[in-house]
């Protein structure tokens, strides 16, 4: 073989969004792509806002000759909006110097972790979660641990205290979540900021909470998401605009360390270093210039809302278990036998894609990403209600 077995072994498992992807591809061709209702992708389909388009047009137009290489950190003026904006969402002082702008949020994740980890070192975050983050911790040489959640998805204080040791660095958390949808309280936030201060000093090691943030403007009936620099001094968020303004493809997103943290200029040093070396060199160009103006914006969510609401409703009606999910655009029911994926492919045999819950540490669930026409919602509906028919 020519290529590095750990990664020929990662091809060859492949996760579940990859299969339904294929599958869907398989069925779509078979079927037509009108008749497949494909809830596989987490891939937003309400369009970005106006200004967008806008902007994007106006700034390609007056940027000619402006196409250099900057800062690795990012333009200053862009950093300065974004650190204004962030200082009013986290309650904080932030300032220019505590943002990187980076490819999307797994560019952030991805500057973090290298930045933290030493070979062997252990990234716990609670289950289920995004699939990729086994992925960005062994990037680095790190090691990915799990922590159960309570059955609602929110974090269990108790499991975490018990899972971290001599080797974790990180807490990697994610709220609004995918694939759950649940937001993180305030409580369980500054119990978890207290938690990791005082295991820090037992451990005497610097804790630090990353927070993965892409859907924090994803959220329904004006759920309040928690500032987490507000609730532990050594903390680091990952973000970006690819879902609040549904522009994934333009790679745009930012990590903004916390001004409190202990060691905040070595991590923003090895942060700055961390984005050039890992291949960005730095954010792209034109999408910082147009994000700059575009802070605080986002999709219209109440049409994530309806979608929301229209899937409950009918999936309630048709005996499904669930969390109603405060946010994202991800619905996790439980499958009402323990196979996951038996019940996935029950719901393929109606044309029904979905990703079972054991691709995301989540075993006994799916996940269904509503990101889709209203009309899917309801086409589907039906084919929902006879598979739950069939397993009560
Ligand atoms: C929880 C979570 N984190 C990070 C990402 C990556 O986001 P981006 O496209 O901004 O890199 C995603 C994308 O789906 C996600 O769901």
């Amino acid at each position: 073989m020519t290529i590095a077995k750990k990664i020929e072994t990662i091809i060859q498992r492949s996760s579940w969004i990859r299969k339904m992807f294929e599958e869907g591809t398989r069925l779509k061709a078979l079927h037509g792509a009108e008749n497949v209702f494909d809830f596989s992708l987490g891939n937003p389909n309400v369009p970005a806002p106006e200004c967008f388009e806008k902007l994007l047009n106006e700034t390609a137009c007056t940027c000619s000759g402006e196409h250099g290489y900057m800062p690795n950190t990012g333009y200053p003026h862009v950093r300065q909006a974004v650190a204004r904006y962030v200082s009013e969402e986290q309650g904080a002082d932030v300032g220019e110097g505590d943002i990187i702008m980076t490819c999307g949020a797994s560019g952030a994740l991805n500057v973090a972790l290298k930045t933290l980890l030493d070979p062997g070192d252990e990234v716990l975050t609670p289950i289920p979660c995004f699939v990729e983050y086994g992925f960005y911790a062994d990037n680095h040489g790190g090691v990915l641990r799990t922590v159960p959640t309570h059955p609602d998805f929110t974090l269990d204080l108790e499991a975490i205290e018990k899972a971290l040791t001599a080797k974790t660095k990180v807490v990697l958390i994610n709220s609004p979540n995918n694939p759950t949808g649940q937001i993180y309280s305030l409580e369980s936030l500054q119990a978890l900021g207290e938690l990791l201060q005082r295991k820090s000093a037992e451990l005497n090691r610097t804790l630090y909470l990353v927070s993965d943030e892409p859907y924090r403007k994803i959220v329904f009936d004006g759920h309040p998401v928690p500032s987490i620099f507000a609730c532990y001094n050594n903390s680091i968020i990952g973000t970006s605009y690819s879902k609040d303004i549904s522009i994934p493809g333009e790679r745009i997103g930012f990590a903004a360390v916390n001004p409190a943290a202990d060691y905040h200029d070595a991590v923003m040093g090895g942060m700055t270093l961390a984005n050039r070396i890992l291949g960005f060199v730095n954010a792209p160009a034109l999408m910082q210039k147009i994000i700059a103006c575009l802070q605080g914006t986002s999709v219209d969510v109440a049409l994530y809302q309806r979608k929301r609401d229209l899937l409950c409703q009918g999936l309630a009606e048709a005996g499904y278990d669930f969390t109603t999910p405060p946010g994202t655009f991800y619905l996790f029911p439980r499958t009402p036998i323990p196979d996951d994926v038996k019940f996935v492919q029950a719901l393929q045999e109606e044309l029904i894609l979905v990703v079972p819950g054991s691709g995301f540490n989540g075993p006994g669930h799916f996940r269904i990403a509503f990101c889709v026409d209203d009309d899917t919602i309801v086409k589907a509906l039906p084919g929902f209600k006879r598979v739950m028919a069939q397993f009560r």
